[in-house]
């Protein structure tokens, strides 16, 4: 779906296919670089983070493996609730792997500060972060993602894996919605 097909419910497109796709292309060369003599394990948190697995593994020249994880802290509304709950753990063991955890956003950051620490007692040689888009003003804990694709402002936006009421998760773009949709 594009920005286009729903022009009444979308305020402006954020990040075109383009700039996501350019911007997947340059930290996946760095994630080459950084990582040229380890073996990598990606974790993407479900299900925001799926289509930013699915380019940025691809924009990648060298082998990976790939995992999936399932939190959620947001229910149906657009605030964190800091609340999270696993629903589906890791089918890999991270003993003495090198981990770099996917995210679609970094919002509040109370997911990942929260996931980070899970994960951080299961014995990983290395535990990093790449986060497409950060929102620096709403950093409630500090967090300091090796990776960042995109710092946005704090504006409730949908689109390339982000939901609102999980929908809007297959447009192609970052685009801000509409505040009209939810209410606000
Ligand atoms: C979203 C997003 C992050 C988190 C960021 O997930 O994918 O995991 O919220 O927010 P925070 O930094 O304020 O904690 P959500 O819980 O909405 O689940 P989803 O990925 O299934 O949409």
């Amino acid at each position: 779906m594009d920005a286009d097909n729903v022009p009444s419910e979308i305020v402006e497109t954020l990040l075109t296919e383009e700039q996501i796709q350019a911007r997947l292309a340059e930290v996946a060369a760095q994630v080459d670089a950084d990582y040229a003599t380890s073996d990598l394990l990606i974790v993407g948190v479900l299900k925001g983070a799926t289509m930013v697995m699915a380019d940025f593994a691809r924009h990648l020249r060298s082998h990976v493996t790939m995992d999936w994880m399932a939190v959620s802290s947001y229910g149906s509304g657009t605030q964190s609730s800091g609340v999270v709950r696993i629903l589906k753990d890791l089918d890999s063991d991270l003993v003495g792997r090198h981990v770099l955890v996917v995210e679609d956003i970094l919002d509040t950051g109370l997911t990942l500060s929260w996931l980070l620490r899970n994960l951080g007692s299961r014995g990983a040689a290395s535990i990093e972060v790449f986060t497409l888009l950060r929102k620096p003003e709403a950093l409630t804990v500090p967090i300091n993602p090796r990776y960042v694709g995109f710092d946005i402002p704090n504006v409730f936006v949908v689109g390339y894996g982000l939901d609102y009421d999980e929908r809007y998760r297959n447009l192609r773009q970052v685009a801000v919605l509409d505040p009209r949709v939810y209410g606000g």
